[in-house]
């Protein structure tokens, strides 16, 4: 039988190669930098252009599925997970890093179908490193297989988060003291790359043991997702339940343990829901 999906994600390889050359050759010119929310929310016309030419040419090939886009969002379009076949894009995932050429900039896309994760999609622009990983089939770089460090033990794990929320100073506060309680487990170290999609592509590939963060949206987890679970690894909401991915929260670790032993460490707090009304 003729696996669909699996055509979709070819589809989506080559979208996502031409998306990522359009944000190479941008990385090459002047950015011209707008705010959205706030001061550090940003957005360039890359963004925009590239999540433009994403939706289009899968639109094309599947008029009838559905999509959530980080920059559609933002213009208004609903951001509601059905049971469709839905494609969740983040053009450029790591907008900041970007403006400033830092090299974690990624073009992110997972596939849902009854809202499960059937594959995902992470370019690392820069880097010049396609992921990609299909239901069932495993975790590729490049082609060749990645898997998780597989590492158990906490106090030798490298954690990886992100410190947003700088808006609400009562978030920023909790953000703060739980990289201070990670800290003090002890780990090897934490750190902050700055784009969601490769963080958890680096947990994937073993070059990190464990990532969480709270205050994320979908379409910065969808395309990882896949990544991690088929490299092996553990996904789980914050509280050490269930992952949702319209929670705006998640763990992924290279194993159940290590991903538990922080979820016991961090303190929740309400960061809202991708399909909030
Ligand atoms: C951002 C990145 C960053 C994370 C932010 C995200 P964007 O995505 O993933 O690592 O800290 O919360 O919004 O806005 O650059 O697509």
């Amino acid at each position: 039988m003729t696996d669909s999906w699996q055509e979709c994600m070819n589809h989506c390889v080559e979208v996502t190669k031409q998306a990522g050359k359009i944000v190479r050759e941008a990385l090459e010119k002047d950015i011209a930098v707008m705010e959205k929310s706030s001061p550090t929310d940003l957005v360039t016309e890359t963004d925009q252009r590239v999540e433009k030419l994403i939706i289009s040419a899968i639109r094309e090939k599947y008029p009838t599925h559905c999509f959530i886009g980080e920059e559609s969002v933002a213009a208004g379009a609903p951001s509601v997970l059905s049971d469709a076949p839905t494609w969740i894009i983040d053009p450029i995932d790591g907008t900041t890093n970007f403006v400033h050429r830092f090299p974690f900039v990624s073009v992110s896309i997972g596939f849902t179908v009854n809202k499960e994760v059937e594959f995902g999609i992470v370019y690392s622009c820069m880097e010049d490193k396609m992921y990609t990983a299909r239901r069932g089939k495993g975790a590729f770089c490049n082609g060749l297989p990645i898997k998780v460090s597989g590492q158990e033990d906490i106090t030798k794990s490298l954690v990886l988060t992100e410190m947003g929320l700088k808006k609400d100073p009562e978030h920023f506060k909790t953000v703060m003291d739980n990289i201070q309680k990670i800290l003090n487990v002890p780990v090897h170290g934490v750190r902050c790359p700055g784009s969601a999609a490769v963080n958890m592509c680096l947990v994937a590939c073993g070059a990190a043991d464990a990532y969480y963060h709270q205050g994320i949206y979908c379409w910065d987890m969808a395309g990882g997702a896949a990544l991690v679970t088929e490299a092996g690894g553990v996904i789980m909401d914050i509280t050490g339940g269930p992952f949702d991915l319209m929670s705006r929260r998640l763990i992924v670790a290279s194993s159940p343990r290590v991903a538990q032993r922080i979820a016991q460490e961090l303190t929740v707090f309400p960061c809202g829901r991708d399909d909030a009304p």
